[in-house]
């Protein structure tokens, strides 16, 4: 067969509806040695909204030998099965049982989908596709079930866990015992779970605003037990946040958490319990960052919220992953700007989407938020759905205003509880209440790419009137030459050229909201002209980031800096910052010489400004003053020599830093230390400019590591002891060896420090493939742990650079290599490496010609995952 043949694409318009439902599913699992067992009783009956049934087709994938299987008591003696679908003949009866027996074999399961064991414990991962790796079942979305379950394990495993409630538990022979449990909750198989294992628990409770209590779990394995509080702080949090600005109470009685150490994702939102990769909810005081304390705050949200976007309603289909992704990842986003500062989690969610999400956009997998075809569904866990598809129910969001949102989600939670619905039925709410027509909106689901909004100015001083010309336009994307123009929200203001001071305007244009100062941009073009504008005057557009879009105006240097220094909007100073100082490097890569000195020296005032400014939050002067990352960089201009790129970029910072050497020694002075950690964002504000300052004081001069080494030493937290380690590394020298030596020693039992050392070590300036290869051999590395896989072959490909860059093509060949070992153990882990390969086309000809080299090298094998010949058929089309 060609390749084609075997990797077919499924698509959005040959939905249809299940041809049979399950009412009820009871599943036993028994758990031995060497294997397991998982029988399954499955109370169905043909869906009464269907004329025809057909075939009883259930999904039973290659981890699952079929032993057993019957209808209503007769056993079916030869079941056909193709792939991945296993078939039964037409079944007319108004109800009837399916019962079934099949073998797993966990211990074997690398790819870390279905029933699986993780060091000591059993878990299953079950989104999107792997509950047909533990029972054959109808293994899609749109049908939800009430699920009992049994477990059976021998008695060493003292925690047996499933959704839902406990309803008995007891001892039976061979040294073996059993737990089951109820999910009142009709729910897709995608949110069941289970876990078994030797596993301490951490308690809490958590009364409702109905006065309900809750029970909190935080299950992991016995030596995590001191890492488990600031997790269920979190929760507490996230559940009080959920019945305050959405009105939505916790459903059970009992909430779990369960950490594991093999996790191929994050962690995920299973029905009352939640499953976290290990990285991603331990954490304390002496071994996580500031940054870790905000991650895992925000993922434990994510998955809380889970609970009604996602659960309560949930996805007709995978081509809705959005529907519940991009408004849980805005919830927690939303939550997060709550409990510490708004302005700066807006910073780094924008940056995330301007480095990551507008290549992918940009590139040869670029997929609309609601996709229309796959070949593989986890290849479109992406940027583009989860945090486009967040600032698309953002833009809803600031189109509505927060009151009339509101009932827009109480509306879809009420309207659709129970049941599996499509981003449609979502939009229709948030128009229902407020008399907005969406229609245009919903392209933003339909259409890729990321759309460019271009304006202009021009000021009529008799007049006084200030009109801007908008022109929106987006590229085209695979299988989209053409697009239709986008409803975008552009909220602005103006800037006096000579009061620096905010202005106030007017305007008659009805896509004008002045109550919110947000511009509806509907047409492909237009002009809004504003009144009252008594001096020539900057403007402030894309305030907050108001649409994913590129918006370009042409802007001088000291257009920029202004908005750098005087503009209300501390957003928009943050996002003025990053385009003076990506002209600067463009015009630096392009050695357009003269344009590039005078972009250099506005760059140099603005910093010099900023550095002054004893006003502003240190945690929004650290990331003003934090240069646009290169990926960023390589997405204004072709071809890239990313080699050159790299030059220029360390050549920028090591020049701003010894131009004002003076004012960095003296925020590196006044933000040292003067207290005990704590994890709050004063304290990590002042942290972040601390380190801020002594990358300067590193790029300055010969003897700057110094400062590293002495706060390496001193700092009684994570965050500057690695933040002082992965800066000093760029003066490699023995005495970093043996700091890089004693941090081991003292780590090496810590698993998610040992993740982030890996990390340092993997893109440590001057790393090559050869010593990637031999850090492979450290006894911390392993391929069957995709934290390891992420923190060292993830970090060297995607955060290094030199390294994977060097010129003689040995990173392009690692990678390659790395890709198709993994590929035979977890395809999915394989095809999330393949991202670094998908932008080769920008790249020089000599870059060029060396990935494509091994793009088709991955191509070649027969029995390529769905996964990797997806991602790398389309990169090379
Ligand atoms: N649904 C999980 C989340 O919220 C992500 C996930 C997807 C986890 C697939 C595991 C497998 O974000
Ligand atoms: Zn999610």
């Amino acid at each position: 067969m060609r390749s084609e043949d075997m990797h077919q694409p499924i698509r959005l318009q040959d939905y249809a509806p299940p041809a049979y439902l399950v009412d009820e599913t009871h599943l036993c699992v028994q758990i031995f040695d060497d294997h397991a067992l998982v029988e399954a009783r499955l109370v169905m009956r043909p869906n009464p909204a269907l004329d025809k049934h057909g075939a009883l087709i259930l999904n039973a994938g290659d981890e699952v030998t079929l032993e057993h299987i019957e209808v209503d008591g007769a056993a079916v003696a030869d079941p056909v099965r193709e792939g991945e679908s296993l078939i039964l003949p037409a079944i007319s009866a108004s109800h009837f049982e399916v019962r079934s027996r099949v073998r797993l074999l966990p211990d074997q399961n690398t790819r870390l989908e279905g029933l699986y064991r993780s060091g000591g414990m059993y878990c299953t991962q079950c989104e999107a596709e792997g509950f047909r790796q533990i029972t054959p079942y109808p293994d899609r979305p749109d049908v939800l079930s009430v699920f009992t379950t049994r477990v059976e394990a021998p008695s060493e495993y003292d925690c047996l866990l499933s959704n839902g409630n406990p309803v008995g538990m007891g001892p039976l022979e061979n040294n073996r015992h059993f737990a089951e449990w109820h999910d009142p909750f009709p729910k897709p198989s995608y949110l069941f779970a289970l876990v078994a294992g030797v596993l301490d628990c951490t308690e809490d409770s958590f009364t409702t605003a109905s006065g309900k209590s809750v029970d909190l779990k935080l299950y992991t394995e016995p030596h995590n037990r001191h890492k488990t509080r600031f997790a269920l702080e979190a929760l507490k949090r996230a559940m009080r946040w959920d019945e305050q600005v959405y009105g939505r109470e916790y459903d059970l009685d009992l909430f779990m958490i369960v950490a594991v150490d093999h996790f191929n994702m994050g962690a995920m939102e299973n029905k009352g319990l939640n499953i976290f990769n290990s990285a991603c909810v331990l954490a304390d005081e002496s071994s996580t960052t500031d940054g870790g304390f905000e991650l895992i705050e925000a993922i434990v949200a994510h998955e809380y919220f889970h609970n009604w976007s996602g659960n309560r309603v949930t996805c007709r289909d995978w081509f809705q992953l959005s529907l519940k992704e991009g408004f849980t990842v805005f919830r927690d986003s939303e939550f997060t700007a709550d409990m510490h500062a708004r302005a700066v989690k807006r910073m780094d969610d924008v940056t995330l989407l301007r480095t990551q999400q507008f290549a992918e956009d940009a590139g040869p997998m670029a997929h609309p938020i609601r996709p229309d075809s796959y070949i593989e569904i986890n290849n479109f866990y992406t940027l583009t759905v989860y945090e486009k598809g967040a600032e698309v129910v953002r833009m809803l969001h600031t189109l509505l205003g927060a009151e009339a949102f509101r009932r827009g989600s109480d509306l879809y939670f009420e309207r659709f509880d129970g049941q599996a619905v499509t981003v449609e039925d979502f939009v229709a709410c948030m128009a229902e209440v407020s008399g907005i027509d969406l229609t245009q909106f919903r392209r933003w689901y339909e259409q890729a790419g990321t759309p460019r909004v271009d304006v202009t100015s021009e000021y009529d001083v008799a007049a006084q009137t200030l009109t801007l010309h908008f022109a929106q336009s987006c590229p085209a994307t695979p299988g989209q030459p053409d697009k239709a123009p986008f409803h975008i929200p552009v909220k602005l203001g103006l800037l006096g050229r000579q009061s620096r001071l905010p202005l106030s305007f007017t305007t008659e244009h009805s896509g004008f909201d002045a109550a919110n100062q947000v511009f509806s941009l509907r047409a492909e073009e237009d002009s809004l002209v504003l009144s009252d504008v008594t001096e020539p005057a900057v403007p402030s557009l894309l305030r907050d980031f108001s649409a994913p879009v590129v918006c370009d105006y042409p802007y001088s240097g000291e257009d920029l800096k202004l908005l750098v220094i005087a503009d209300d909007n501390s957003f928009n100073r943050w996002s003025a910052m990053q385009t003076l100082a990506t002209r600067t490097l463009v015009a630096l890569v392009q050695q357009a010489a003269g344009e590039a000195d005078e972009l250099r020296q506005t760059l140099l005032s603005a910093t010099s400004a900023v550095l002054a400014d004893g006003l502003l939050d240190p945690a929004v002067k650290a990331r003003i003053l934090q240069l646009p990352a290169q990926a960023y960089i390589a997405e204004q201009y072709s071809p890239v020599d990313p080699l050159q790129l790299d030059q220029v970029h360390t050549e920028l910072r090591t020049w701003l830093a010894c131009e004002l050497a003076a004012e960095w020694q003296q925020v590196l002075s006044a933000t040292r230390a003067d207290e005990p950690y704590r994890f709050e964002h004063r304290q990590a504000g002042r942290r972040a400019l601390h380190l801020c300052a002594l990358a300067a004081t590193v790029l300055a001069d010969d003897s700057g590591w110094q400062a590293a080494r002495e706060l390496f030493e001193r700092a009684d937290n994570m965050t500057e002891q690695q933040g002082a380690l992965r800066l000093w590394s760029q003066v490699a020298n023995t005495e970093w060896d043996t700091a890089m030596e004693q941090f081991w020693q003292r780590w090496k039992s810590d698993a998610q420090v040992v993740e982030q050392w890996l990390g340092i070590c993997a893109q440590r300036p001057g790393m090559t493939v050869a010593g990637v290869n031999q850090l492979m051999q450290h006894e911390a590395f392993s391929w069957d742990n995709p934290n390891r896989v992420r923190s060292v072959i993830g970090a060297f490909v995607m955060r290094n650079p030199r390294g994977f860059h060097a010129a003689d093509g040995s990173g392009y060949r690692f990678l390659a290599d790395a890709i198709l070992k993994l590929d035979g153990m977890n395809p999915q882990i394989a095809a999330r490496l393949c991202t670094p390969f998908t932008q080769w086309r920008r790249y020089v000809p000599a870059v060029q010609a060396a990935m494509q080299a091994e793009l088709e090298r991955i191509l070649a094998p027969d029995g390529l995952s769905d996964g990797v010949y997806e991602i790398v058929s389309k990169t090379l089309q």
